[in-house]
């Protein structure tokens, strides 16, 4: 960002734009307890889930965890990047823009994660503009060979990574990103040095580009921040697609490529997942709204929720081939798992989304009929049988009526008389059939469970639950910052948040500081919480908290100093007893305190 509002005007915009009027002009809110509550202009909901919290300015969603300042509240609402939105706001209660300021010490306290996703964008820009130069011709060659238009190559921002061993490297370091941060964005990889060994020489360390020689797909976010990207190499070769790993700012399970543009669709009936980000850009081009897809792995649930903020029903148009077949089956039991109702797009021919829409027109694909989830079902199962054998038939017939349990009955219905003349068993047995099944096991494999830095201790949840209180009656006023530490927090974002609140900085201001949609939803509905309305009754349950947490640290510190005892050097023993003796003393101090 190349400056920002000066601080003293952003809380006098924040002042006058109170956020429970702001809120109100898009939907009816009812006080109830401390907080306002209505239904959530972000997901379709019939119970109150949206809260707005009028003494910390914010705003939360139990049911879609939307959340943030009144700012990010215009951002969402009336889809504006963070400029437009503050300027809307000002021109609402006729504040004046006021010149940007250039703040270097605030650049450099700028979260990592903000630095990051600052590198991403700047990349993004570097590969978009590349395109055009004549390092980036056999890219543009590539792009428009596949017939993709100059529009929508500057829709999708498609870039080209030039063919050199660190161009994008170089640029970035000239604008002041350091190797390491580079290396953390995944826009870079560092080869550390490698001594001599008998079969090969030294290796000197070595720094160069992650994406060289390819079509550049930067995948961004509904907020507009560029996160990670995909790499297809030009023509054959190996690997195909080249894509971000996880980084501190992309989880490649969550996110959907094209969010971007989802976002900013209004009134769509349905999204359209497809396999392929060339998928995505083929079939907008053809004039298809809200199509996006996963980012090169199979649908996950987290990704299925997300879809569903953006449209009641999700259309899977996979691949034509067997893999794209049996991804389908997955997706199916996803997005069941997950509450989303589904469709399929059943492609002929082998084809995928991109080769089926340039082969049959965007009429051809208007035209492709979307079928049921048991219909697509039994399509499948009906390959799998030889229905000549009166063997197969039968088990056949088990296997549809598994699918069709569990629905209802006029559903059922209008599968019965095509399923009676397949099997030749007759419509009474079918229906018997289906009464006595045991309804199909939805997600057979639960997806693998996202990895964390450190497997979590069984306290830990509790612990961080703790932290939160703390900061929350700290951010409500009923507990001088002081009364807690920096040390008392080991979760870095709450940690980061107390900072802030150390330093006298706003909550909404707090709130607005953070680099992803992620964490600026977690501050809020932490600050955002109900507490308890006596002052006496929050004292006490902050001791309680302050209490638990310094007890686990101080045993933490306590069983890493006996650890380190065992093996330390005889000269470090004495030191480090005496260190034990203390926390022992503080520790018993401690429990027996109220
Ligand atoms: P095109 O050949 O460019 O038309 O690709 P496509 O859009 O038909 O994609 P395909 O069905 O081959 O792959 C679907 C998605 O899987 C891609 O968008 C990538 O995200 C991912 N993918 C494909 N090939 C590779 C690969 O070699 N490595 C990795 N990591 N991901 C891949
Ligand atoms: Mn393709």
């Amino acid at each position: 960002m190349a400056g920002r509002y000066p601080q003293a005007w952003l809380d006098e915009l924040r002042n006058r734009a109170d956020i429970v009027q702001v809120v109100s002009a898009y939907v009816p809110l009812k006080k109830n307890g401390s907080r306002y509550w209505g239904l959530c202009p972000f997901h379709g909901e019939k119970t109150a889930s949206f809260s707005v919290n009028p003494s910390m300015q914010l705003f939360y969603c139990f049911g879609c965890k939307a959340g943030g300042s009144v700012i990010q509240f215009i951002m969402d609402i009336e889809r504006l990047e963070y400029h437009e939105a503050v300027k809307f706001l000002a021109d609402q209660v006729h504040l004046q823009l006021p010149q940007l300021e250039y703040d270097p010490n605030w650049e450099k306290k700028r979260s990592q994660k903000e630095r990051l996703l600052a590198a991403n964008r700047e990349a993004a820009r570097y590969y978009h503009q590349t395109l055009f130069t004549e390092a980036g011709r056999p890219a543009l060659d590539y792009l428009k060979g596949r017939g993709l238009s100059d529009s929508v190559i500057r829709r999708f921002g498609l870039g080209a990574a030039p063919d050199q061993w660190d161009a994008l490297t170089q640029h970035l370091k000239g604008q002041g990103y350091t190797e390491e941060e580079l290396s953390l964005a995944g826009l870079t990889i560092i080869r550390e040095a490698e001594p001599a060994t008998e079969d090969s020489p030294a290796r000197p360390r070595r720094v160069f580009d992650m994406f060289r020689g390819r079509a550049i797909f930067p995948i961004i976010d509904v907020s507009g921040n560029v996160l990670a990207f995909g790499g297809r190499i030009l023509g054959q070769g190996q690997p195909k697609y080249l894509n971000t790993s996880d980084t501190p700012v992309f989880n490649k399970r969550e996110g959907v490529y094209a969010a971007n543009l989802l976002h900013k669709e209004r009134q769509l009936e349905r999204v359209i997942l497809v396999e392929g980000y060339m998928d995505v850009v083929s079939l907008t081009q053809f004039g298809v709204r809200g199509v996006c897809a996963t980012l090169g792995t199979a649908l996950t649930v987290e990704q299925a929720r997300l879809l569903k903020r953006f449209a009641p029903k999700v259309f899977l148009a996979y691949d034509g081939d067997s893999a794209g077949q049996h991804a389908i089956l997955r997706g199916l039991d996803i997005l069941q798992a997950a509450g989303v109702p589904a469709r399929v797009l059943d492609f002929p021919d082998g084809l995928d989304p991109d080769e089926f829409i340039r082969r049959d027109g965007p009429e051809g694909f208007a035209k492709l009929p979307d079928i049921s989830p048991e219909t697509y079902r039994m399509r499948r199962l009906r390959e799998q049988y030889d229905m000549t054998s009166q063997e197969d038939r039968m088990e056949y017939a088990r296997a549809c009526a598994r699918v069709l349990k569990g629905l209802d009955p006029v559903a059922i219905e209008t599968h019965l008389a095509e399923l009676s003349v397949q099997t030749g068993f007759s419509r009474e047995v079918l229906l018997q059939q289906i009464g006595q099944s045991q309804p199909l096991q939805t997600v057979q494999q639960q997806p693998p469970r996202r990895p964390r830095p450190a497997p979590a201790p069984a306290a830990a949840a509790e612990t961080v639950r703790a932290q939160e209180l703390i900061i929350s009656l700290i951010a409500a006023k009923q507990l001088p910052v002081d009364a807690a530490e920096e040390k008392d927090f080991d979760d870095p974002l709450l940690k980061s948040i107390y900072a802030a609140l150390s330093e006298g900085a706003q909550v909404a201001d707090i709130v607005e500081r953070q680099a992803t949609a992620d964490d600026r939803a977690r501050v809020s509905q932490v600050l955002t919480q109900e507490l308890p309305q006596s002052v006496d009754e929050s004292l006490l349950m902050a001791r309680q908290c302050l209490k638990a947490l310094r007890r686990q640290r101080m045993e933490k510190e306590l069983q890493q100093i006996m650890a380190r005892l065992n093996t330390a050097p005889r000269e470090e023993q004495g030191r480090l007893m005496a260190e034990a003796a203390q926390l022992t003393a503080s520790l018993n101090k401690l429990k027996n305190s109220r």
